[in-house]
């Protein structure tokens, strides 16, 4: 088995796999497990070199990496700036063993989880932020947080149900986005929030298909679209906004679908309408 202290150890059987300091690449496939593994280890993983590097930029400490033997050399800089973090190498079938996927984009790292931040923290300076409402796919979320990252808004916040937006495919779907965009779990429904945020000077919408809903493209949305604090809310993938959330909003927003389809996928919903409401 490999020393469990060396800084650069080559895992060439499933017998070097024990290397505690292995265990944050384990489960990987198992959404469930990983929760528990990245709560009880205090870390996400970033894949992919690219999104590696995005996570070392905004200043996140890696703890390990874990590479493919033939990204050794393209991740070198990496390494040689990160001196006293262990490196894990070795060739792709014994990674697959480990993390259980096929490890195609050649980096894992882990990283200290960061600090939940306060809401207040994260709402300050914002003009346009995202309130993601239950919304329970990662894929969505990280589509979700590119397009916010992309269009120029400010904040999201999540609920306690809602996905992980540190998760490993949210973090990669986003591009690493997610390192840009300041967030914070609220403490329970949207409902309950909605009283703060106005008092914060927040017009709160949300997008849903509903029958008082106005159009994207009708002009009774310009308070709307001109509001300088604006906070949307965006449904869960099957439900949608939650009713109480939606008795409590200042408007609701809705792309209008003439072919008679009865929703878009969340994620290209939001694409469409943080466009469109961006801050101007
Ligand atoms: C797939 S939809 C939820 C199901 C939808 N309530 C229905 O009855 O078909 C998930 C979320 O996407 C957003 N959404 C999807 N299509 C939309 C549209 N045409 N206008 C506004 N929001 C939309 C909303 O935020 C919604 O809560």
């Amino acid at each position: 088995m490999a020393a469990n202290n060396a800084r650069h150890v080559r895992l060439r059987s499933a017998e070097d796999l024990a290397d505690p300091r292995l265990t944050p690449y384990t489960t990987l496939t198992d959404a469930a497990l990983r929760r528990r593994v990245d709560s009880e280890h205090g870390v996400f993983l970033a894949e992919s070199s690219q999104v590696v590097r995005r996570a070392l930029a905004a200043g996140h400490t890696p703890r390990s990496f874990l590479l493919g033997d033939r990204y050794r050399e393209s991740f070198a800089d990496v390494l040689a700036a990160h001196p006293q973090v262990p490196v894990f190498t070795g060739p792709d079938e014994v990674l697959t063993t480990l993390t259980g996927f096929h490890l195609h984009r050649g980096a894992l790292a882990a990283m200290d989880r960061p600090a939940p931040r306060p809401v207040a923290d994260v709402l300050a300076g914002a003009r346009r932020v995202l309130v993601v409402e239950d919304m329970v796919d990662h894929t969505n979320l990280g589509a979700v947080v590119r397009t916010a990252v992309a269009l120029g808004w400010d904040a999201m916040l999540l609920t306690p149900q809602a996905a992980d937006p540190l998760y490993r495919r949210a973090i990669r779907v986003s591009m690493g986005t997610v390192f840009r965009l300041p967030w914070a779990r609220l403490d329970g429904g949207v409902a309950a929030s909605v009283p703060s945020l106005r008092e914060a000077g927040f017009t709160v919408a949300a997008l849903e298909v509903t029958d008082r809903a106005l159009g994207l493209d009708s002009p009774e949305l310009e308070p709307i679209r001109a509001a300088d604090r604006l906070a949307l809310v965006l449904g869960q993938e099957g439900p949608g906004v939650r009713p109480e959330t939606l008795a409590l909003t200042d408007a609701d927003v809705v792309i209008p679908m003439p072919a008679g389809v009865d929703s878009l996928n969340v994620a290209a919903a939001a694409a469409v309408a943080l466009w469109e409401l961006r801050a101007r």
